[in-house]
């Protein structure tokens, strides 16, 4: 698993990091890559998404994963995005898939700091290790057990999946997508 994680570090270093030296401390940025179209219908099929689903995407780029998942399973999404572009593309992929603002919420802001992170059954993720490093806490404490939840590229570094799929999508490696699944709580004794 440690191997596996470095390959993908280093393969992922183009799309890695706007690194900028701020005060002395490095910050990285998580730029803008789009999950191909095969990997977001792969994603949603992993995640078992049906009607009565609440898809979440913590950093929707052009929101296509809610969009898709609306439009093909019927269910309802929210897509957060911090960049202001973001959310203008993902406006536009509603429009032309006809999807509207009932069935998908796109916000902007800080997908760390979702207030209704326990209204999710799915969550979609395709970011990079500190951010899912930073997530974990959150996806233990704050979703419902039953909850699914697919990464692209990049797992949480304390949680084991249940599911790991290679996918080749004919690029120059192969795409790693990753669920877990929120485990119902222990029945004390
Ligand atoms: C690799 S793209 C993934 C886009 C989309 N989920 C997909 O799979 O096609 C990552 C997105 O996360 C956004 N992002 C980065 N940091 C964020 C943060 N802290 N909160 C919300 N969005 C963020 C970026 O603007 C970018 O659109």
């Amino acid at each position: 698993m440690k191997l596996l994680r470095t390959l993908l570090i280093l393969g992922a270093l183009p799309f890695l990091a706007v690194a900028q030296a701020q005060q002395g401390k490095v910050e990285c940025k998580i730029v803008y890559v789009p999950s191909e179209q095969v990997v977001v219908e792969k994603m949603l099929q992993m995640a078992k998404v049906k009607k009565d689903d609440m898809v979440f995407d913590l950093g929707c780029g052009d929101g296509r994963i809610v969009v898709t998942a609306a439009k093909k399973y019927g269910c309802k999404g929210i897509g957060v995005d911090i960049d202001p572009a973001r959310i203008k593309d993902s406006l536009e992929t509603m429009r032309k898939a006809g999807v509207t603002k009932e069935q998908v919420d796109i916000r902007q802001g800080d997908a760390l700091k979702v207030k209704d992170l326990e209204n999710a059954s799915v969550v979609m993720l395709y970011m990079l290790p500190e951010f899912m490093e930073k997530l974990e806490p959150q996806i233990k404490s704050r979703l419902k057990p039953g909850t699914r939840i697919v990464a692209h590229d990049y797992p949480f570094p304390n949680m084991e999946p249940d599911q790991v799929v290679e996918f080749d999508v004919g690029g120059s490696r192969p795409k790693f997508l990753y669920m877990w699944t929120i485990p119902q709580p222990k029945k004390k004794k």
